[in-house]
């Protein structure tokens, strides 16, 4: 070998950084907390919403298996609703899931935030990075699944999936009286705005200090972060991640496996 094909000190402080990168990425684990304890009230009447079928197929399962599908999630806590643990165990051994995948069922809280906060103190200690995927999106595809993990990888403390917005958005302020119509404030720039979906993925430390420090209520895992100053990054999310919120939403879902299985069909 001669000199030359001897690499500078540069270039092996480079491979070496590339090497111990690498080895960080086939060390870091993946486990997904799944809040699924909600009750679901503007789906109206009926079971808790995670519960309720889906072609058949209770939501929560196709929740579980669109996390179980990525290669990479390796743990999937579900937060089941806070009389229902037993149930959501005996569900989940009911339906096939991967063989590579561990689960785990721990009951909920009063709001998603303490829902999230309990599904992540029932982590094992060896997972470094973790999502939080709402059960009432059972259909998010495995692709955006794997694009929130591999930017967690690649360093960011904090990713969500997201699409720009359909609709232009008003600020409002209160009605003078109740009944009367809302004032418009403010019309934020619609393409500088992000609809944000889950899962969310976070470096779990990041995301266990937010959960300890942050006590205001809040409707994402991800503004937690932000609030202790650190930078959350958006990756595209997908149309079939929408949050099933109302029932004309579970007519939606339903379209959407049916359209699935003829695709599969095919
Ligand atoms: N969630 C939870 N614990 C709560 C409230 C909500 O784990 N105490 C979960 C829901 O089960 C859902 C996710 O958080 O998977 C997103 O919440 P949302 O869509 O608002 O569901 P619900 O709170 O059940 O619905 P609603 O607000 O209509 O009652
Ligand atoms: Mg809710």
């Amino acid at each position: 070998m001669s000199d030359d094909s001897r690499p500078s000190p540069a270039e092996a402080r480079t491979e070496s950084r590339t090497a111990a990168r690498t080895a960080a990425r086939t060390a870091a684990r993946t486990a997904v907390v799944i809040p699924a304890a909600g009750r679901g009230v503007r789906l109206g009447p009926g079971a808790p919403k995670a519960l309720r079928a889906l072609n058949g197929t209770p939501m929560l399962i196709h929740a579980v298996r669109a996390m179980a599908a990525s290669r990479a999630v390796s743990l999937v806590v579900v937060v089941a609703p806070p009389d229902g643990a037993a149930e959501v165990k005996s569900l989940l051994d009911a339906h096939a899931l991967p063989e590579r995948t561990d689960f785990l069922v721990v009951p909920g809280g009063e709001s998603r935030q303490e829902s999230v906060k309990l599904g992540l103190d029932a982590l094992p200690p060896d997972f470094d990075i973790v999502l939080v995927h709402d059960a009432a999106r059972p259909l998010v595809p495995v692709d955006t699944v794997d694009a929130v993990i591999e930017a967690v990888r690649e360093g960011a403390p904090a990713v969500v999936p997201a699409l720009p917005l359909a609709d232009t958005v008003k600020e409002v302020a209160a009605a003078a009286e109740p009944g009367a119509p809302e004032p418009v404030v403010a019309t934020p720039e619609r393409a500088r705005l992000r609809a944000v979906q889950t899962p969310q993925g976070f470096d779990r430390a990041t995301l266990i200090r937010a959960h300890e420090t942050v006590t205001d209520d809040v409707t994402d895992d991800a503004s937690m972060v932000e609030q202790l100053g650190l930078t959350v990054v958006v990756v595209p999310g997908h149309e079939e991640a929408f949050k099933v919120t109302r029932p004309l939403d579970l007519v939606l879902a339903e379209a959407v496996l049916a359209r699935r299985r003829l695709n599969d069909g095919f």
